[in-house]
């Protein structure tokens, strides 16, 4: 049951991981570019109903992230590493990391006037949070390559030897 929800989690944790990141490279590299020719009130409708769809997917994707990143974080890895100094410092790394890309992908759907003034400037922030996301997925790689601490061995109880008397 365990082995089950972690391979689901971990399938929903890529899963959201091509989604998003993949989402943003469109952004920046085919939607911007494309709808900066057309500078029309057809361009700004296309601008908000693009902005109303994206928010969804922006939201239920952290969603996604922190429940499955979470759960394999602290119900898998995490007592596999027990004691790891390196592994759990780069783990604390990937989340402050992915924390900062959350919170500007937020913002840069956002209804502030912060929100505005970002997306007046959206392909610097996309570009800022694309590297950010490309340093996280690196960094999940090399976590992957870590490999989990040794058990140690449990002792058969007819091995250790009985108090003289
Ligand atoms: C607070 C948020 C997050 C937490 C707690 C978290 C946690 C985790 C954990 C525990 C693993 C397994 C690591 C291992 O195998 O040792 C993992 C894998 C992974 N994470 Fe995250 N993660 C978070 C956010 C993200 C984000 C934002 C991205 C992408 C931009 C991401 C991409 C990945 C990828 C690609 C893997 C798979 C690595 C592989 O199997 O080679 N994670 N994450």
């Amino acid at each position: 049951m365990n082995f089950a929800l972690a391979l689901v989690f971990r399938w929903i944790h890529i899963g959201s991981a091509i989604t998003v990141v993949g989402g943003t490279v469109f952004m920046l590299f085919v939607l911007l570019p494309a709808a900066r020719q057309i500078l029309d009130e057809e361009h700004l409708k296309l601008r908000a109903a693009v902005l109303k769809r994206w928010k969804m997917f922006v939201h239920v994707g952290i969603g996604l992230f922190l429940i499955s990143g979470l759960y394999n974080y602290i119900f898998v890895m995490a007592p596999l590493h027990k004691g790891d100094g390196l592994y759990h410092a780069l783990m604390g790394v990937k989340m402050l990391l992915a924390l900062g890309v959350f919170g500007l992908a937020e913002v840069l759907v956002g209804r502030s006037k912060l929100a505005e003034k970002l997306r007046q400037n959206a392909s610097k922030f996309l570009t800022i949070n694309l590297v950010l996301a490309a340093i996280i997925v690196m960094l999940s790689g090399f976590l992957r390559t870590i490999p989990a601490k040794p058990v140690p061995a449990a002792v058969p109880v007819s091995s250790v030897a009985a108090p003289s008397v």
